[in-house]
């Protein structure tokens, strides 16, 4: 198929930054985005151009590297999938597709779609983490009783890749999502249970420090969500946060 490409290009930070129009031709719908974007470079640096910087590291949805705007949603037009597993055969022959960077004051352009993703890095090392030393002194996984279902909603919030969509997705770019996510996997195990009320404390603390903005409710960001984070983590997070202050 032949497309006409509409890519955000931008040298540093402090460009302003601008959309400029590119053809690819005789791309198999086969493709993954990616390998289509892998195309696009080879034919800017055969030609003596810049290649278009973005972000990509497993190509196979686990690591939430890769983070494209692709035709005004997060990830493209697919469900449950990050970029790199997005697939040409979701575009018609002919097609104009927009590619731009997540968009978040917490998430600033590096260079074209590049994002500097780190405010969440630092949520993280606000309290995303167990600090019990277990080295040379670990228990038997049945030591300590799960029921099933904590289990599950705990490897469910787990699943979550700090990929950023969530963000981008919202209105209000909101972290919250994610947060709830990275809070509710170490709330829902009796591990997680003994650091609870700094952890919900300092990691929403830091979320405001960034610059994130506040949930409204308006559930975009489970909708583009690659990995399908159910909203009953923001809830599950709320009423944390609301025990830890009491
Ligand atoms: S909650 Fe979903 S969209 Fe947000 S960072 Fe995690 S995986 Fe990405
Ligand atoms: S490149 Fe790792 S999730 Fe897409």
């Amino acid at each position: 198929m032949n497309l006409t490409l509409k890519i955000w290009r931008q040298k540093n930070a402090k460009d302003k930054g601008k959309l400029v129009e590119y053809k690819v031709t005789e791309i198999s719908d086969h493709m993954s985005f990616l390998e289509m974007m892998d195309v696009l470079n080879e034919q800017l640096v055969n030609s003596g151009g810049e290649p278009i910087a973005f972000d990509h590291d497993c190509r196979e949805g686990i690591c939430g590297m890769c983070s494209l705007y692709i035709n005004g949603e997060a990830h493209g037009p697919d469900r449950e999938i990050t970029t790199c597993q997005l697939h040409m055969r979701m575009f018609n022959d002919g097609d104009t597709i927009f590619i731009e960077p997540f968009r978040s004051r917490a998430f600033p352009v590096i260079k074209d779609l590049v994002v500097d993703r780190t405010s969440f890095e630092r949520i993280q090392q606000a309290g995303g983490y167990i600090s019990i030393n277990t080295s040379g002194n670990t228990q038997d996984a049945n030591a300590t009783p799960i029921s099933k279902h904590d289990a599950d909603m705990s490897m469910d919030a787990a699943a979550c890749i700090g990929c950023g969509a969530c963000v981008a997705s919202c209105k209000n770019s909101s972290a919250m999502l994610f947060v709830s996510a990275k809070v509710s996997q170490f709330a829902l195990l009796p591990q997680g249970r003994v650091e609870a009320v700094d952890r919900v404390m300092n990691m929403v603390k830091q979320m405001d420090d960034e610059g994130f903005g506040n949930c409204t409710n308006t559930g975009a960001c489970e909708v583009e969500c690659p990995k399908g984070i159910s909203l009953d983590n923001i809830a599950r997070m709320n009423r944390e946060y609301l025990k830890a202050s009491i």
